[in-house]
């Protein structure tokens, strides 16, 4: 495993991060087992939030790091009353401060490493947490010890171009931000990732094989092709060949999709790639993506002459 630094952090991260955001409400030793292979592979940084799985996700990931004060948990404070773009903004200092203390509590830590607020929709309730107290209640936590470093992550379904990590990063206020980079979402390699270098503010990818879901994301050929159909039916990639020919992802031959999709992201200028899973083995068969210089520029310009232009998510 090869360590990369966090921005202005200083932390030094594994590159690719585990996702601990689903699968211990429904099967918590099987969670705990594959935190288990991450950091026995070299992981030393996972993403979890208040909010995955009602708390369950924070509880388990608090058991199974008993004695691993070493790993660097990242979680985050939601302050919308759902997942959707259309979810109400909600939040207040108060609430975030509780579910800081809630995190520490389930987290078993008297101290955050990182907390984020989470999925930060668009620019104008960008600037209510920043300026309605959320934000200098996050920066109060970080006085007091109780938080080491502070950021946002944005929501990339509802915000392809990074409006709202264009407007919060050249503010100075970040030390780190979570966003979503993927070859079939390219957008912040050329915007965001550049600013970031100069704030020098810390980047954990999320999302890296675009949030797959049972018949759709960067984990297989069919699944990748359904997505390419999805962004078809989009109106982002024109209804011809070659993206509608069922050998359109000969060229990342040997690598699988998934393991050219993690290749890809860690080929970019970013800190660490965090992929979700509830496998150890697939965690395990993700390391093969840990290989320098990752994906070869012909695969990388193919990979931008196809889906460079996409300027929104879906999944
Ligand atoms: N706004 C935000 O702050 C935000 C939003 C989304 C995600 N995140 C964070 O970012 C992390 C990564 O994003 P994500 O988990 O949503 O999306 P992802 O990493 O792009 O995709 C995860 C999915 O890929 C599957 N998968 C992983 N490795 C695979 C492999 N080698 N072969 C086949 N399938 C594989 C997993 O299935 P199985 O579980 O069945 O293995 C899981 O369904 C999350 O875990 C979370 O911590 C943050």
């Amino acid at each position: 495993m090869l360590y990369r630094r966090l921005g202005r952090t200083e932390l030094q991260v594994s590159e690719l991060s585990y996702g601990a955001a689903r699968g211990a409400a429904a099967d918590p030793s099987a969670f705990i087992a594959t935190v288990h292979a991450a950091i026995d592979s070299g992981i030393n940084f996972i993403d979890t939030a208040a909010d995955y799985e009602q708390g369950d996700c924070e509880h388990s990931l608090g058991e199974a790091l008993r004695g691993h004060d070493d790993v660097i948990i990242q979680t985050k404070y939601q302050p919308y009353d759902g997942w959707g773009g259309e979810a109400s903004y909600t939040g207040s200092p108060d609430k975030l401060v509780a579910s800081a203390e809630e995190s520490l509590r389930r987290l078993r830590r008297d101290r955050l490493d990182i907390l984020l607020g989470h999925a930060i929709r668009s620019p104008e309730t960008l600037d209510r947490f920043m300026n309605d107290g959320c934000y200098d209640a996050m920066t109060r936590l970080r006085e007091q010890g109780k938080v080491r470093f502070i950021g946002i992550s944005e929501l990339s379904t509802v915000d392809g171009t990074h409006d709202v990590l264009k407007r919060a990063i050249p503010s100075g206020a970040l030390d780190v931000v979570m966003l979503t980079v993927n070859f079939l979402l390219q957008t912040a390699v050329n915007s965001v990732l550049p600013l970031c270098v100069r704030h020098d503010v810390g980047t954990v990818v999320m999302m890296p094989l675009n949030q797959a879901q049972n018949d759709s994301g960067l984990v297989s050929v069919p699944a990748a092709l359904e997505c390419v159909r999805r962004h078809i039916a989009a109106g982002y990639l024109p209804n011809e060949a070659p993206y509608t020919d069922p050998h359109l992802f000969d060229f990342l031959k040997p690598y699988t999709v998934p393991a050219a999709a993690l290749r890809f992201v860690l080929a970019q200028n970013v800190s660490s790639c965090c992929v979700g899973t509830r496998s150890p083995e697939r965690l395990r068969e993700n390391l093969c993506a840990v290989d320098p210089p990752y994906l070869d520029r012909p695969r990388l310009d193919k990979l931008r002459e196809l889906f460079g232009k996409i300027r929104g998510q879906v999944r």
